[in-house]
């Protein structure tokens, strides 16, 4: 714990600036590192030519430049989602594809995303959805968007390559995306610990900031 509390504030102190890029599925335009605060990294509206994805077994990456971060995924059915008021339930709460869970290290990540197991209603076979990433490694939210079109027959490319690197282990390591790869991180184990971890361990990081802060 008191470890965890000097990665952080390490985190906190000296990459107060740093981003985090998706990478697959491609994001609705170029990373633009000054409106990653902002919706969609204001990319405001979605994309023609949508990406294939697969409705079940599909995995996303992306690159964190924090040491400490969380990653939740957002999802919307509307066509052309505008605001983060096109993320919500019929309730009004955030839509999540995927709950915070929390990450350690930078580098290239790949997550899996099983939308199916969702049971978000309109998560079906040829349906456009958009998937808003919310990454926040401590210092806010940043937001990037990808424009979907599911498919029950689609198989992430081999081409995407999905494994996990750190900033000083070089992943090429990389088992090159075949399916089995993407598969095997099975998404009901990983993401039910990642869960769970994340209830209990998220609320203690950003009090531990917020503590850091006051101290500061
Ligand atoms: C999905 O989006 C594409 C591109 O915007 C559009 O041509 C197509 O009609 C949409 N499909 C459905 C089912 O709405
Ligand atoms: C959509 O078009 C843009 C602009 O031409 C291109 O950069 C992007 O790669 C395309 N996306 C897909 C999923 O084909
Ligand atoms: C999407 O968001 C806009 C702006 O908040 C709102 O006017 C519109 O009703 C929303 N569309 C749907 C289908 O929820
Ligand atoms: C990569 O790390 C994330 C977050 O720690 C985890 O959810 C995911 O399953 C890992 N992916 C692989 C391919 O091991
Ligand atoms: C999606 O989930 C439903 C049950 O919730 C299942 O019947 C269906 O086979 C799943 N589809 C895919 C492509 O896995
Ligand atoms: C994949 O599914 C789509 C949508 O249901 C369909 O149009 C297409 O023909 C299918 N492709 C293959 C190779 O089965
Ligand atoms: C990473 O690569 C560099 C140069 O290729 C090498 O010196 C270093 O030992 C490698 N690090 C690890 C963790 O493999």
């Amino acid at each position: 714990m008191r470890f965890a509390t000097f990665a952080l504030l390490a985190g906190v102190v000296t990459v107060v600036n740093a981003h985090f890029q998706v990478s697959y599925p491609p994001p609705r335009g170029p990373f633009d590192e000054d409106n990653e605060v902002n919706f969609c990294d204001n990319y405001v509206n979605a994309v023609s030519n949508r990406s294939e994805f697969p409705l079940s077994g599909g995995f996303v990456t992306l690159n964190s430049e924090h040491t400490s971060w969380s990653l939740a995924i957002l999802l919307s059915t509307v066509q052309n989602p505008i605001s983060f008021n096109n993320f919500t339930t019929s309730s009004g709460q955030q839509q999540f594809a995927r709950n915070f869970a929390s990450g350690s290290g930078e580098g290239g990540f790949c997550i899996p995303l099983d939308l199916n197991n969702t049971g978000i209603s309109g998560v079906q076979d040829n349906a456009n959805v958009t998937i808003q990433f919310l990454f926040n490694g401590g210092d806010g939210s940043l937001y990037q968007c990808a424009d979907l079109t599911l498919s029950n027959n689609f198989t992430v490319p081999s081409s995407v390559s999905c494994s996990n690197g750190t900033s000083t282990g070089n992943s090429s390591t990389s088992t090159s995306g075949s399916q089995s790869t993407s598969r095997a991180p099975s998404a009901s184990s990983t993401s039910s610990s990642g869960n769970s971890a994340s209830k209990v361990a998220t609320p203690g990081v950003f009090g531990l900031i917020a503590a850091v802060i006051v101290a500061l």
